[in-house]
């Protein structure tokens, strides 16, 4: 496909995730390289939601370490059980933050980070990475994000 995204303008979240999905499928089926594939992804999730930060972080022996992301740079490494990433990759689920000041632990990369997403990817059952999502706005992520992001996430063959 053309490497230009169409951008759906409109505030229907599922709409906007269903005008993504097909897109993200083209730039992604028979590319085998996993960081193209999180690079754009990433990318693709950033120019349609305007997100403060979107990535990737990866599993590389017993810590998350930074993948292919969008937006200011983040930190690097992040320890099992740690901040939000580091507790989803422990519960292997999905983690909504509504308001990143009431989470535990979460790992301020950006004070201008207001709440949060993180979605496991999963290789053969196991945790091998998170997507991380980011706004500047507070409760901005609930099911129907985590619905789609989980199924977009599924596109991505380790
Ligand atoms: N806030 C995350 C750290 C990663 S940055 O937001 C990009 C956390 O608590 O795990």
């Amino acid at each position: 496909m053309a490497e230009d995204l169409k951008i759906l303008h409109t505030t229907d979240k599922a709409a906007q995730y269903q005008s993504l999905q097909p897109q993200i499928e083209a730039l992604i089926t028979g590319e085998p390289d996993l960081t193209a594939n999180l690079a754009n992804m990433a990318a693709a999730l950033k120019e349609q939601f305007k997100w403060f930060w979107v990535g990737f972080y990866l599993v590389k022996g017993n810590e998350l370490v930074l993948g292919p992301f969008q937006g200011p740079v983040a930190c690097t490494r992040i320890g099992l059980g740690r901040g939000v990433c580091g507790s989803a990759w422990q519960q292997q689920k999905t983690l909504i933050v509504p308001d990143v000041e009431a989470f535990p632990g979460h790992i301020a990369c950006s004070s201008l980070s207001r709440s949060e997403i993180v979605v496991p990817l999963f290789k053969d059952g196991v945790v091998c990475g998170v997507l991380d999502v980011d706004s500047e706005e507070l409760d901005q992520f609930d099911e129907i994000d985590a619905q789609y992001l989980e199924e977009l996430v599924k596109l991505i063959q380790f």
